[in-house]
């Protein structure tokens, strides 16, 4: 197109040179003629080769990774915080065993945060939560339990088909805690929930054994003692073997979960028969694990933004 326009050009140009043949009478019009179709074809000319710029610019893949070798001196390739590596290393260890996943929300509700985990209005156990609060009444989850509730309804369905109901969340919880070297305000929790017609806790100590040696790479001793949780009877908490090989002294144990048969309470509250089901649950910090893994001392770490101590995992 753009080259048979410049052609049409030449050959206007070639015809205009006759002009000085031409008598003097008539070279005005033929003058203002040949101007005018040489402004016509300068414009054509002028639109395709601004559509033929616009063809040839490449298009910006705004997803594209960023280049290895960028000349910007300062280029730093960004990364996945460790705790999001940590949290899917977990999720990958239970989906293996079967269970589905559901994520938590960042705001919740009484409802779910409390009432349906049988902390009954007034429950002295609700202000161990240092539970945030927005001025509307909304509760950034303190645990990840508060997805208990949804996740029975969600999937209740299976146990009318023969089918347990083995879902685990992983997801950010708050707390109003005074921060220090082992609290944080911001942590990461993975709740486990379970339920079938002869679930017992011997079942969830298996999933605890095969969890931990999967996930330390080791086979770690574990133990339980006696806990208190008003969405679990009876209530445990869940204690491993520290290894000399994890910065332990080869004595110490660490307390890393709750969790315990569910209440025929919160049961119903999903409207799951409790004489007819059974199930167990449990929820812990990813925070803690991740610590123990890498032998951390201090969980401001985490969410500290310090480059330096990201950039070592
Ligand atoms: N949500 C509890 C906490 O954050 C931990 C927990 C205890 C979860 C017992 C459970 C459970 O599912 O059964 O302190």
């Amino acid at each position: 197109m753009l080259e048979e326009l410049k052609k049409e050009l030449k050959a206007l140009n070639a015809e205009y040179a006759k002009i000085k043949t031409l008598p003097p009478e008539e070279r005005k019009n033929f003058g203002v003629e040949m101007n005018k179709k040489k402004q016509a074809i300068l414009k054509k000319i002028e639109e395709a080769e601004a559509a033929s710029e616009s063809d040839n610019l490449e298009p910006l893949d705004l997803s594209a990774p960023a280049a290895p070798n960028s000349p910007i001196p300062t280029f730093k390739k960004g990364s996945k915080h460790p705790l999001m590596t940590e949290l899917d290393r977990v999720v990958d260890i239970y989906q293996s065993m079967g269970f589905a996943v559901l994520e938590p929300r960042q705001l919740d509700d009484e409802f779910h945060m409390f009432d349906s985990l049988n902390f009954h209005k007034g429950h002295p156990a609700r202000d161990g939560y240092d539970t945030f609060r927005t001025k509307e009444g909304f509760i950034p989850p303190a645990h990840t339990s508060t997805m208990q509730n949804r996740a029975l309804v969600k999937y209740k369905e299976n146990l009318e088909k023969g089918l347990p109901i083995a879902v685990v969340v992983p997801g950010r919880v708050f707390r109003n805690e005074d921060v220090d070297a082992t609290h944080e305000h911001t942590f990461y929790q993975c709740e486990g929930i379970y339920v079938s017609k002869d679930a017992t806790m011997g079942n969830l100590l298996g999933i605890f054994k095969h969890f931990f040696s999967t996930y330390y790479g080791q086979d770690l001793r574990i133990k339980t003692q006696p806990g208190y949780f008003p969405f679990t009877e009876p209530s445990f908490e869940l204690l491993i073997e520290k290894p000399k090989s994890l910065g332990g002294k080869g004595d110490g144990w660490l307390e890393l979960l709750g969790c315990g048969m569910i209440h025929p309470n919160v049961l119903k509250a999903a409207g799951i028969n409790p004489d007819e089901y059974k199930g167990f649950a449990w929820g812990g910090g990813i925070d803690r694990l991740a610590m123990m893994k890498y032998g951390l001392t201090d969980v401001r770490h985490f969410e500290s933004g310090n480059l330096k101590f990201l950039e070592e995992f």
